[in-house]
């Protein structure tokens, strides 16, 4: 057989119908104790715990970390971003802040993007910092640049990429090279493209993290997150997931996995829908730019060519000015098909006022003089989509 195509990948990564009692779905294993037959499976089973002995991903021991149904996500994940192996966590932030946790301790320095999501960016302000773990924000146009940042501690250079406010492209092969040259671990929260549109893995990354709460799952129902390793990393990463106990539970799991398999239609559609709003709200004149890098104009779209195979269908709008929020609740408040809420990459469209000024520390947010918003295009047919804010523009400007 030839090698997969994406779509079909996402449709069987994970899932044997002859494994799982010939059902098409893995079936949800919910269960604290896991019972072993033999003293002999029980000694086999404790050996992780007690010492360094090697141990395997997926295997099954205490209802905390996961039963089949959440190793079953975690293989399909694994396979669709190339990587060892999945370890699926109660949130996306669980996700990142495990995944920092991992390869962080005292003394250590953090170099931290500054477009990072605003709890990533408090984690590390408020809890790294109490545990004695330094962080340094920087610019996400650094590209090979970051080599100037990295100090003897430096351990781990987060990325986020396109930042999920301003949709900066970072050059993620370039950071990715002095990374390796200096010993330095990256990690890249990955949930604008959520391993569908970009493979971390395949680019040099060490550690991928996706919010599965966005696109894979889809359906604005459940929170989970994903960590995906190199087999290098595998150890680091399963010991920081079993003593951080950030296992997700099984019924969020099959969820999720229901979600991943359509999640390459909803995505394309997405994508589709998005391409044309954007470049029809470029074209308005109470729009001054979209920040969106699968646009022409965008200052991301060749990094975003080069490294991406699709865009998510969120990205943001910067007004003509700052309008008052009397003149925004006008908009706003009356829109049919946009709801204002921050998880995105449901099926549902969004529209979230956003202000990045006091959030970043190493470079300027350029837009604090005027309104921005952040949009999340939904399932919902495009035309509908427009005409809706069309006329919230026009409630705008009365
Ligand atoms: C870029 C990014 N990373 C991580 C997260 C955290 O995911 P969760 O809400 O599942 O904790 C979010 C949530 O909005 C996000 O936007």
């Amino acid at each position: 057989m030839h090698e997969m195509n994406e779509a079909t990948r996402i449709i069987h990564a994970g899932r044997d119908p002859k494994k799982q009692g010939w059902m098409v779905n893995p079936p949800i294993y919910q269960s604290s104790t896991i019972a072993f037959p033999t003293l002999k499976d029980l000694i086999y089973a404790e050996r992780g715990y007690s010492n360094n002995d090697l141990v395997e991903p997926y295997e099954l021991k205490y209802g905390r970390y996961g039963t089949q149904t959440n190793f079953a996500l975690e293989q399909a994940i694994a396979e669709i971003e190339n990587g060892y192996n999945t370890f699926v966590t109660s949130s996306g932030a669980a996700a990142v802040n495990t995944a920092l946790i991992a390869f962080l301790k005292q003394g250590d320095h953090l170099l931290l993007v500054d477009n990072v999501y605003s709890p990533t960016r408090a984690f590390a302000d408020k809890f790294l910092k109490k545990l004695g773990i330094e962080t340094t924000y920087y610019n996400p146009l650094i590209g090979e640049d970051i080599k100037k940042l990295i100090k003897k501690n430096t351990k781990v250079i987060f990325m986020e990429s396109p930042g999920s406010l301003s949709f900066e492209v970072q050059d993620v092969p370039a950071i990715c090279k002095v990374a390796k040259k200096h010993g330095v671990i990256t990690i890249m929260d990955n949930s604008w493209a959520s391993g569908i549109y970009y493979k971390p893995l395949d680019h040099g990354v060490d550690v991928s993290v996706t919010a599965l709460t966005k696109y894979i799952n889809g359906h604005s129902d459940v929170m989970m997150g994903a960590i995906t390793v190199q087999e290098k990393h595998f150890r680091a990463m399963y010991e920081a997931f079993r003593y951080m106990a950030v296992s997700a539970a099984p019924f969020s799991s099959y969820m999720v996995q229901r979600g991943l398999r359509t999640v390459k239609v909803r995505m394309d559609h997405a994508f589709k829908s998005a391409i044309q709003l954007a470049s029809w709200l470029e074209q308005r004149h109470e729009v001054s730019k979209v920040l969106y890098p699968a646009l022409e104009s965008d200052p991301g779209n060749k990094l975003w060519k080069r490294d991406f195979t699709g865009a998510a269908g969120l990205f943001t709008i910067i007004l003509d000015r700052k309008y008052s929020n009397e003149s925004l609740a006008r908009m706003l408040d009356k829109l049919h098909f946009y709801v204002m809420g921050y998880s995105w990459g449901g099926y549902e469209s969004l529209i979230l006022p956003i202000d990045a000024t006091s959030i970043r520390t190493a470079t300027k947010w350029f837009y604090s003089g005027k309104t921005c918003l952040r949009i999340n295009v939904g399932l919902e047919d495009v035309e509908d989509l427009k005409s809706d804010l069309e006329a919230g523009f026009r409630r705008l400007r009365k």
